[in-house]
């Protein structure tokens, strides 16, 4: 059986993604802090069963993950996927003027946990004969930075070098095991809402991303995960330590 576990499936990028991989009869595991009643009904070829974390709390966050592997060992698995997709995008916020919580709740979800659940994964799944595949969602803004974004092009920029590293040490290991980067590009989901409600002096590029969805320029998540989910469904077309992006095929 094919299953993968997919971070932020509630809603934006991580629910088309989930959808998509139920459809080609892949069970996902779904994890955010709110339900997603669409694919807890979805009657699809694959199955959905979602896991409620906060991955702001990383300790809440080993025990769901600790749960998850609990679960799927007991499965007959010929195919294991793990999608980091979750993430926030706040404080949008010129350095100086944000709260250490809101730093701590950012790099938690955004690093830590991604951190935290890749290792309890290749632990786990190390004595076993499952060569695994690991997909991390990154952003334009780990290469380049944006008046605002310090935290996010941060974090995405250190996602991004963890990425690499792993997929080296994977490499030298001779695991099989493939690990590779995934850029969406601009989407049209509540992280660019959240992005365009932003003040000028918080955000100062916040005109230009009006534009982009006033002149149609967010993709959208189904068009933009089934480019993700049909590089997943081939894993021989997969390259370890690879950087994919939405832009290199439209
Ligand atoms: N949108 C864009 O234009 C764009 C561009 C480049 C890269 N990206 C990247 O694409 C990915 C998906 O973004 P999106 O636009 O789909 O975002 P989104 O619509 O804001 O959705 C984010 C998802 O992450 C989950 N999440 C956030 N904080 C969480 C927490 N503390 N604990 C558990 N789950 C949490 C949310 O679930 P809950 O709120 O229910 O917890 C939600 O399911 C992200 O990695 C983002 O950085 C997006």
């Amino acid at each position: 059986m094919k299953y993968a576990v997919v971070t932020g499936t509630s809603k934006g990028l991580g629910a088309s993604i989930a959808r998509l991989l139920m459809e080609a009869s892949v069970n996902v595991i779904g994890l955010a802090r709110s339900k997603n009643q669409a694919l807890e009904n979805a009657d699809l070829p694959g199955s959905y069963q979602h896991y409620q974390v906060d991955l702001a709390n990383i300790e809440q966050t080993e025990k769901t993950f600790f749960k998850i592997i609990n679960f799927l060992k007991e499965q007959p698995i010929d195919s294991l996927q793990l999608v980091q997709n979750a993430a926030l995008v706040s404080p949008i916020e010129q350095v100086g003027k944000q709260t250490t919580e809101q730093l701590t709740s950012h790099v938690h979800v955004n690093l830590l946990a991604p951190m935290v659940i890749t290792n309890l994964w290749l632990e786990a799944w190390r004595d076993r004969d499952i060569p695994l595949v690991l997909v991390n969602i990154t952003s334009g803004a780990a290469k380049r930075s944006v008046y605002g974004w310090n935290a996010y092009g941060s974090t995405k920029a250190g996602l991004d070098r963890y990425t690499d590293t792993v997929a080296l040490e994977q490499e030298k290991l001779e695991t099989n095991n493939k690990i590779f980067l995934f850029d969406p590009s601009i989407m049209d989901t509540d992280m660019q809402g959240e992005i365009r409600s932003a003040d000028p002096s918080q955000f100062v590029d916040v005109e230009q991303f009006k534009n982009y969805k006033t002149e149609d320029k967010l993709r959208n998540t189904d068009v933009v995960a089934n480019v993700l989910v049909k590089r997943l469904l081939n894993e021989s077309s997969i390259k370890n330590g690879d950087y994919y992006s939405v832009k290199d095929v439209f």
